[in-house]
């Protein structure tokens, strides 16, 4: 049976991780996977998390099952984290998944068990993992427009008008913040245009938000998504804690589905429950526990905003100080948008030879599409890669 299995095109970001960790330069500049490094190079346990750690060693005294959805506190917390109090509790149905990339797979099934035709309306470009997981699970993908190369900004005249081609039914995946690949983002009045425009065509907005905290503070990233959840008869919200607490590997996610109808939430939360059963049965509990316990502690919970605050601001930073380097050593604005960008990314918008030649030359490694990760450089990076930006003649 086995041979009838076909090799699986590798995932690029974590091809590229590999091929970042074989090669033997000392100078070599990691600016791909999008994981928070510190100007040491390193991803350190946040300390607020630490702490729960410790803590939940110290009390917890069984490992036995939550429940289907995980368990309902870690629910209630991240609601109140991601939507605030702009909709009621009672129109929200959530359960807890492997990280992000599970909520997100959850949701997709979900729309394909509601509706088997809806074609999913993806930014072009989006995070490769969408359309990989959507190519799999065969549901119909159509790309709006999205980024701007020569701007580095946002062609919105055309997004709108790629967004209004969607059927009632349709799907359409928008980042709540920090863009995953092009670091570029809707302002808020974009953000009411659009959801105007989703609701005129009858579509399903279904939000992806990786990066609360990484692009304008916890609660401006978490804006768009609120006016989505109380504008919109139904709302699909797939939020990870992986970054904003750095639990990466604890696999630490929720789907929430908003219905405005309250009398919804029974069946929707019986299939998100149904469906974690199906796939993986019961969540793992671990990072959900420390998230809880940051967030329902106040003194923890300042400690994590603190942390997560230093790390935003020093993106930030980042940004800016490569925007200048950039400058000077081109005589041109053309790279300015990278200050304006928010979140760990943006999109460059170089060739693909020259992100191959950035890499052969210079040891930086960047995913193929231009993008880099902010928070892979420091103080130190910053010119050297900006020189090599130029060098390499862009
Ligand atoms: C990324 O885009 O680099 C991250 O979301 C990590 C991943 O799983 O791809």
């Amino acid at each position: 049976m086995f041979e009838a299995l076909k090799e699986q095109p590798a995932d690029k970001i974590l091809a590229l991780m590999q091929s970042f960790k074989e090669d033997p330069r000392e100078d070599k500049l990691d600016l791909g996977v999008g994981v928070y490094k510190d100007a040491h190079g390193n991803t350190p346990i946040m300390r607020a998390v630490k702490t729960a750690e410790k803590r939940l060693w110290e009390e917890q005294e069984t490992k036995a099952y939550t429940g289907l959805a995980g368990d309902p506190l870690f629910a209630e917390r991240m609601r109140e984290l991601v939507l605030g109090d702009t909709v009621e509790a009672g129109t929200v149905s959530a359960v807890a998944t492997p990280g992000g990339t599970g909520a997100v797979r959850q949701g997709f099934d979900m729309v394909r068990m509601a509706n088997p035709d809806a074609v999913i309306h993806v930014s072009d470009p989006t995070w490769p993992n969408h359309l990989s997981i959507l190519k799999h699970m065969g549901m119909p993908v159509a790309p709006y427009r999205y980024f701007d190369s020569e701007s580095g900004g946002i062609d919105f005249a055309g997004m709108i008008a790629d967004i209004v081609q969607a059927k009632p039914g349709d799907v359409v995946l928008l980042h709540g913040c920090c863009h995953n690949p092009t670091g570029a983002n809707l302002s808020l009045v974009e953000w009411k245009h659009v959801v105007e425009k989703i609701n005129e065509v009858g579509a399903i907005p279904m939000i992806d938000l990786a990066y609360q905290g990484f692009g304008d503070g916890l609660e401006a990233d978490a804006a768009a998504t609120r006016l989505v959840a109380e504008s919109c008869p139904e709302t699909i919200i797939a939020a990870s804690c992986s970054k904003n607490f750095g639990i990466y590997r604890e696999r630490t996610g929720i789907l929430m589905a908003v219905a405005q109808d309250p009398a919804k939430k029974k069946v929707v939360q019986g299939t998100l429950a149904y469906l974690n059963r199906q796939n993986f049965s019961f969540p793992p509990d671990h990072g959900a526990r420390l998230v809880l316990t940051v967030l329902g502690d106040a003194e923890l919970r300042a400690d994590w905003e603190a942390e997560l605050e230093d790390m935003r601001t020093g993106m930030l930073e980042l940004r800016r100080v490569l925007a200048d380097e950039l400058r000077q050593r081109s005589n041109s604005d053309r790279f300015e948008f990278l200050a304006e960008h928010r979140g760990m990314f943006s999109r460059l918008g170089v060739s693909p030879e020259m992100v191959e030649k950035l890499r052969a030359d210079h040891g930086v490694y960047m995913v193929g599409d231009s993008r880099i990760n902010v928070a892979g450089l420091n103080r130190d990076t910053v010119p050297k890669l900006a020189q090599a930006i130029v060098d390499a003649g862009i």
